[in-house]
């Protein structure tokens, strides 16, 4: 089954406020070096760039003003029969994670890379402590995602013809009424997201040689 791994990268980082994550550097690398490393092996890379980058040699595509229209883009370019959707913003990339995702797209057609819960959850009501959420019943979602690349495209086309907004796209498939199996992630997958989350990346990638 040819792998197609599909990487939106077009974001604009406002909430580090140092422009594009995909071109921040970590360990001497970018944020998509990273990436494209982490997924080598993969039979086919796509790259949603923000308006305005180019990257020489790379299979790209323009990407959209939110993240959905940039897989949007990413999926109509994709040609293998499995793609997987990973955030560049999460630079590192577990192998065993991933194979194990893999194996839980060729069972159900969707699935995703999840954590569980590490701190106790609540509820907030008026910035008092409301009703605590059962953690064990609850999971936070990380990339990739995978999925058959046909059961993505019908999803997108669907969700955009109905003028749906998601923020990942199991969110999608599921709208659609498609099974996604949740497969245990790796916290080492987090998503660079504020500033501090950089100097996390850095002392990681100090220690990486995977
Ligand atoms: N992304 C994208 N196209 C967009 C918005 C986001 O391809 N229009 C990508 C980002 O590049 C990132 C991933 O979606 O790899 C997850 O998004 P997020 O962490 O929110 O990144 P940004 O949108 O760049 O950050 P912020 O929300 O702080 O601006
Ligand atoms: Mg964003």
């Amino acid at each position: 089954m040819r792998v197609s791994v599909l990487l939106p990268a077009a974001g604009q980082g406002e909430r580090i406020g140092r422009g594009p994550k995909a071109f921040l550097r970590v360990g001497g690398k970018t944020l998509l070096d990273w990436a494209l490393e982490g997924f080598a092996w993969a039979d086919e890379v796509v790259v949603a760039l923000p308006p305005g980058f180019r990257v020489d040699g790379l299979k790209t595509v323009p990407g959209g003003q939110t993240r959905q229209q940039s897989v949007f883009n990413l999926v109509q370019a994709a040609t293998g029969e499995v793609v997987l959707v990973h955030d560049v913003a999460r630079p590192f990339v577990v192998r065993p994670a991933i194979e194990r995702l893999l194996q839980a797209v060729r069972a159900t057609g969707a699935a995703t890379l999840v954590v569980p819960v590490p701190d106790t959850l609540v509820r907030e009501d008026d910035g008092r402590y409301g009703g605590v959420i059962a953690r064990e019943h609850h999971r936070l979602v990380q990339t990739p995602q995978g999925f058959r690349r046909e059961l993505l495209w019908q999803a997108h086309q669907q969700a955009r013809a109905a003028g749906i907004a998601f923020t990942d796209d199991a969110q999608l498939v599921r709208w659609l009424g498609h099974p996604v199996a949740l497969v245990e992630g790796d916290r080492r997958m987090f998503k660079v997201t504020y500033p501090e989350d950089l100097i996390l990346a850095e002392g990681l990638a100090q220690v990486w040689n995977s």
